[in-house]
């Protein structure tokens, strides 16, 4: 176990209870019953909203990127959540179109549209959660590291903007390379003196969607029954899916499940070839962090054993200053991080493999914020 705070209430560590039938999403769904990922959840405390009834939560997201490819369809997807009073929707390219035609949604959150460096601060003022897609998207033949020099800088920015208008607030970070936008903005805040590791988030959630739909295709499994947790990183090889703690329990062949693990880590680059040159994955990216988003508010709304596994600061591999594994969200950001538990020999070494690529990914973004 690595409590991450030891200031806070850390529970102790557990096996997380197994993955039950599955609804989509809460939102998409009557709220009485989801999982976050690995936990199932019974929100019978938590009011849903619909019509006369309360609204139990009152959430302000800023979502950074909002009128990009992924940006677009998350907004959507945020605008149905309940959970959300305001959405902020930001992008430097015309955003307020994309907040007018949502904001006729007949649905709780109030939504705005802010265009413009100037404009940052209003759209960050007093959020809970901040959601950042911004940034330009792969294009064939290149990796999620040459995006590096373009979404470095604009990910420094836009968390110079976190420091200083809502310091307080859960960072969710989606722009590429996560393995290196991660640790520019824990640089960053910590630069600004406000840094606390429980809050900034990578998100890796498409990669556990993917491994949950490839072993359930394989399987001719219920895929809404069916969790895998994904660790180490989010590029190539540091992508780790532990298909030995799939659940329910699969048993896969040797080549089988090096082909899964192979396919699970290079799916990005499946879209990116289909999308011949048109972008990288918007639909399912936005589905992954909008679930990521849901598990975020959840926790903060005081909801319990809500597990994810996200990108952040971590003391669980050693060698490695930043993991991905699975984490119990809490009321502000990670409460606590569960140990990776038995990995068979092909995951043992899967994990020498990544060493290498996450450590350079990781220094690299440490050395780009903190340079002059
Ligand atoms: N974490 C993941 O699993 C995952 C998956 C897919 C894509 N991504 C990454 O998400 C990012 C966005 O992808 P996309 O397909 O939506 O790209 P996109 O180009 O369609 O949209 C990006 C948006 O960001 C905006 N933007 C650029 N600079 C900005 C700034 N300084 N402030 C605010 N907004 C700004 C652009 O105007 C645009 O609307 C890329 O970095 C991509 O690699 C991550």
């Amino acid at each position: 176990m690595a409590p991450v705070a030891a200031s806070r209430g850390v529970v102790s560590a557990r096996p997380c209870p197994a993955a039950s039938a599955r609804p989509p999403m809460g939102f998409m769904v009557s709220r009485t019953a989801r999982t976050c990922g690995f936990a199932a959840q019974t929100r019978s405390t938590r009011a849903p909203v619909r019509g006369s009834r309360v609204v139990a939560e009152a959430n302000k997201v800023a979502l950074l990127g909002a009128a990009g490819g992924i940006g677009q369809p998350l907004a959507l997807l945020l605008k149905l959540n309940e959970q959300i009073s305001e959405l902020r929707l930001y992008d430097i390219a015309n955003v307020k179109g994309v907040a007018a035609d949502l904001s006729h949604i007949n649905t709780n959150a109030q939504v705005s549209g802010h265009t413009g460096a100037e404009a940052l601060g209003e759209a960050l003022k007093g959020a809970e959660l901040v959601i950042i897609p911004a940034g330009v998207p792969r294009k064939p033949g290149m990796t999620r590291d040459d995006l590096f020099n373009i979404n470095a800088g604009i990910v420094r920015t836009l968390i110079e903007g976190v420091a200083k208008h809502c310091p307080e607030a859960i960072v969710a970070i989606i722009s590429n390379p996560v393995n290196s936008t991660v640790p520019i903005a824990a640089e960053t805040l910590k630069k600004a003196g406000v840094y606390d590791r429980r809050k900034v988030l990578g998100v890796t959630t498409l990669d556990v969607v993917r491994a949950e739909t490839f072993v359930a295709e394989n399987k001719g499994l219920d895929v809404r029954e069916v969790s895998v947790p994904v660790v180490g990183g989010h590029a190539g090889e540091t992508i780790l899916p532990l298909l030995s703690q799939a659940e329910p329990k699969v048993e896969f062949d040797d080549a089988t499940a090096a082909a899964l693990t192979e396919r699970i880590q290079n799916a990005g680059t499946e879209v990116v070839e289909a999308k011949a040159g048109a972008g990288s994955a918007t639909l399912s990216m936005a589905y992954a962090a909008a679930r990521f988003a849901e598990s975020v508010l959840a926790a903060l709304a005081g909801e319990k054993n809500v597990v994810e596994c996200t990108f952040v600061e971590s003391d669980i591999q050693p060698g490695f200053q930043y993991f991905s594994s699975k984490v119990v969200l809490g009321p502000n950001g990670v409460e606590e991080i569960l140990p990776l538990g038995e990995l068979n020999a092909s995951e043992k070494e899967g994990l020498d493999k990544m060493s290498a690529l996450l450590t350079k990914n990781i220094e690299t973004g440490i050395a780009f914020a903190n340079k002059a």
